[in-house]
């Protein structure tokens, strides 16, 4: 197929003799699986991030692993680098994706908010959370994985703590995190009815149940984030005075 052709078949969702393109069900699926990677990803991190509600020396340790400590002596933060990196490639892939269904004026805009007024329905509200928390996300995690691929040495208890409290980073992560935490679970339940995973032999209550389910999750991972925020926050704040001096573990005092 010639780019000229792609480029048509990708726009019109039609191929050059008028017939049905697969490739606008290839970019939703593509659009599903990065997607559920990506949110992966943010629930095993935000786990990660609570390391410090066990203390300093608990994160610390957690930073190293990541670092490569157990193989490589006193590790290596390239490796953060390289990770951070990977995510990012996925982040703008799975954004560019989704950047199709955004509405493309401002008229197409306003018909949309004139029908979720119509239709109050709880699918079309969901779409625009996606949207909404989508288009923040864009930005808010653009700029914190910039700052784990540039400065990766810089992750540790009281690193972190600092450029949390100190270098007021924190308004950024408290938007960052309520925007990805919705966009996760809402993404995972929007994936959950598109593809029936737990349909079951009644897919309504299995679908209630679904909704119940992710709510919870929600709220649970709402808190976690931000009983986390709120200790780093605290240790930023205690550490002030010694701003940039980096955590010494435990083990080699
Ligand atoms: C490999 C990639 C990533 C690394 C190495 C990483 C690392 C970190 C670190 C070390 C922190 C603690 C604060 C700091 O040191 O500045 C943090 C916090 C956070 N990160 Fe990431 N991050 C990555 C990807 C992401 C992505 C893709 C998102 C979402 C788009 C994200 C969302 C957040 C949020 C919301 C917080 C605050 C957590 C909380 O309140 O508990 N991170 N991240």
């Amino acid at each position: 197929m010639s780019q000229k052709e792609s480029t048509v078949e990708l726009l019109t969702g039609k191929d050059c003799e008028g017939k049905k393109s697969r490739i606008p069900a290839k970019l939703d699926w593509l659009q599903s699986v990065t997607g559920l990677f990506l949110a992966l990803f943010i629930t095993f991190h935000i786990l990660f991030e609570s390391s410090i509600l066990f203390g300093k020396e608990a994160m610390y340790k957690l930073t190293k692993m990541f670092e490569g400590e157990p193989f490589i002596e006193g590790g290596e933060p390239l490796i953060i680098t390289a990770l951070a990196f990977v995510i990012f490639s996925m982040f703008i892939f799975h954004a560019f994706l989704a950047m199709r269904k955004f509405p493309d004026s401002y008229t197409e805009y306003q018909r949309y908010r004139t029908h979720r007024k119509l239709l109050k329905h709880s699918d079309t509200n969901l779409w625009f959370i996606q949207i909404t928390t989508g288009f923040a996300m864009f930005f808010l995690g653009s700029i914190h994985l910039y700052m784990m691929m540039a400065e990766p040495e810089k992750i540790g208890p009281y690193a972190s703590s600092d450029r949390i409290f100190s270098d007021w980073m924190w308004p950024m992560y408290l938007l960052l995190l309520i925007s990805v935490v919705l966009h996760s679970w809402v993404g995972v339940y929007r994936l959950i009815i598109k593809w029936g995973w737990f349909d079951g032999k009644d897919p309504r209550k299995n679908r209630k149940r679904s909704k119940m389910i992710i709510k919870t999750l929600i709220a649970l991972y709402l808190l976690l984030g931000l009983a986390s925020l709120t200790a780093y926050m605290k240790i930023g704040y205690e550490h002030q005075d010694d701003y940039g001096s980096r955590y010494i573990s435990e083990n080699h005092k």
